[in-house]
C-alpha cells in the first residue's frame, strides 16, 4: 500500500524546488500526498498535471498528522520545534523528514545526503532511525564537492569562505534584493543614459543611496544589493556566526566520524547579492602530500555530478560562476592547486545549487529510500 505523506512547506522556495523535482521524477505516483499549511488553511491545495490535491489542511493540527507514515517538511525550525515533539509525545512511530536545522543536532536524528553517506542511513534506519534533517546547504555542497577526499580519508582541516545567495535566506531576501536593485537603477536612470554620463555622480548617488537612512527604512535592513554581509544566522557567543559552526559539526555528523578521527573545519560565511546558488573557496590541509592529477581523479570519481572545471582564466570565468549551475544538480569544481603554505594544502572553489543538493534533493531521494522500505 502507498504511503500516506504529508507535505508542509510546500509553498515556500526549497518546498517549491522539492515539488518541481517530485513531479519531474514522478514521484507523487509513488505516494499517497496531502499538502498541508500554516497559513491557507482551506485554500485549494496545488493543481499538477491537471489534478486536484484538495484542500490545504492545517499543519498545526496533530490529530491529522498523527494518520500520516511520513511527514516531509520544508516550513522552517520554528514550526517544527511546535509540532515535531509534541508529536512524538503522542507516541507517533512514522518518519519525519526535515529541511530546517531544529532537530540536526538531536541524537536520535541523522542528516541525510545519500551520495555521501548511503550506508549510514541505511544502517540507521536498520537501528530504528525515524527522523532525518537535511543537512545545511553550504555543508551538503562542500561534501558533494569534496566527497572524494573524505571518502579516501585524506582531509585533515578545512578553511572556508562562502559566498551565499540572496535565495539562502528564503523567499522574502529575494524579493528584497530586486526592489534594492531597482530603487538603486532608478536613482541613476537619467544620469546613466546619458552619453556623456558622470560615473563618479552615478557612484555618489548609489553609494549615499545605500547608506541612508530611508533606505535602511524601507528595508528594515541592511541592503544586499551592490553589497555583502559577512554574518549569516544569529551570534553564536564565541565569534563565529551560527552558521559557521554548522560546518565542523554537521560535516562530522553526516560522515558519522568519531571523535580521534574529526576533520577541523573553520569558516566565514558571507551574504552577497547573487540570486541562487552558494559558492565556496576552500584552503584545504591534506593528510599527505598528493599531485594535484590525483586529487583530481578521487574528486571526479566520487559522484556523477561533479564538473572540473580547468583552472585557467577562460574556463573559470566562463564556466564557474553561480549563473552556469543554476537550477541543476551539477557541482562546479574549479581553481584546484597547490598553496603556498606548503606541499600538502590546496586550494579548490566548488558553486552548487544549495535549493537542490543544498536543501530538497537529499530530502527527496530519503523520501524514496523510506516508502520502499
Ligand atoms: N533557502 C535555502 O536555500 C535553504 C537551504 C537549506 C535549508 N533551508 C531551510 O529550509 C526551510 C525553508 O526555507 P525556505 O527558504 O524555503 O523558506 P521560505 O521560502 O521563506 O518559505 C517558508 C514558508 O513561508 C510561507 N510563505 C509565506 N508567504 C509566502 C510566499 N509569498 N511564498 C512562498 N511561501 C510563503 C510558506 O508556508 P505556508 O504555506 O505554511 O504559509 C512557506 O512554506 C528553512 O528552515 C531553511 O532554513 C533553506
Amino acid at each position: 500500500m502507498k504511503k500516506k505523506v504529508g507535505f508542509i512547506g510546500w509553498r515556500g522556495l526549497v518546498g517549491s524546488v522539492l515539488l518541481e523535482r517530485m513531479i519531474f521524477k514522478n514521484d507523487l505516483s509513488k505516494i499517497n500526498i496531502k499538502f498541508f499549511t500554516t497559513s491557507q488553511v482551506g485554500h485549494n491545495g496545488p493543481k499538477i498535471n491537471n489534478k486536484k490535491f484538495g484542500i490545504l489542511e492545517n499543519a498545526y493540527d496533530l490529530h491529522k498528522l498523527i494518520e500520516l507514515d511520513i511527514i516531509l517538511t520544508c516550513q522552517g525550525s520554528t514550526y517544527t520545534e511546535k509540532v515535531y515533539f509534541n508529536l512524538r509525545k503522542l507516541g507517533w512511530k512514522g518518519f519525519w523528514i526535515d529541511a530546517s536545522s531544529c532537530l540536526r543536532t538531536n541524537k536520535n536524528s541523522i542528516i541525510v545526503l545519500d551520495p555521501v553517506n548511503y550506508n549510514f542511513i541505511i544502517e540507521s534506519i536498520n537501528n530504528g532511525c525515524k527522523t532525518f534533517s537535511g543537512g545545511n546547504c553550504t555543508v551538503s555542497l562542500m561534501l558533494m564537492a569534496l566527497g572524494g577526499l573524505f571518502s579516501e580519508n585524506l582531509i585533515k582541516k578545512i578553511f572556508v569562505s562562502t559566498y551565499q545567495a540572496a535565495s539562502g535566506a528564503g523567499s522574502n531576501y529575494i524579493k528584497k534584493l530586486l526592489l534594492e536593485m531597482g530603487i538603486l537603477h532608478n536613482s541613476v536612470e537619467k544620469e546613466i543614459n546619458k552619453n556623456n554620463f558622470s560615473i563618479l555622480k552615478i557612484e555618489n548617488v548609489v553609494s549615499s543611496l545605500l547608506k541612508s537612512k530611508k533606505f535602511l527604512r524601507r528595508f528594515n535592513d541592511v541592503p544586499l544589493a551592490g553589497n555583502l554581509i559577512p554574518w549569516i544566522d544569529n551570534d553564536n557567543g564565541d565569534g563565529n556566526s551560527k552558521e559557521e559552526i554548522k560546518g565542523e559539526f554537521e560535516t562530522n555528523k553526516i560522515l558519522n566520524l568519531k571523535f580521534l578521527d574529526k576533520v577541523i573545519i573553520d569558516s566565514i560565511c558571507v551574504r552577497v547579492s547573487t540570486f541562487r546558488c552558494h559558492s565556496q573557496s576552500f584552503l584545504i590541509e591534506l593528510k599527505k602530500n598528493i599531485f594535484i592529477k590525483e586529487v583530481k581523479e578521487i574528486l571526479c570519481n566520487h559522484n556523477k555530478w561533479i564538473k572540473l572545471i580547468d583552472n585557467t582564466k577562460s574556463d573559470t570565468i566562463a564556466n564557474l560562476t553561480p549563473s552556469m549551475v543554476s537550477g541543476t544538480l551539477k557541482i562546479l569544481l574549479g581553481r584546484i592547486k597547490k598553496s603556498n603554505f606548503g606541499n600538502k594544502y590546496i586550494t579548490a572553489f566548488s558553486i552548487g545549487d544549495q535549493l537542490l543538493w543544498g536543501a530538497s534533493e537529499p530530502l527527496r531521494r530519503i523520501l524514496n529510500i523510506l516508502i520502499k522500505l
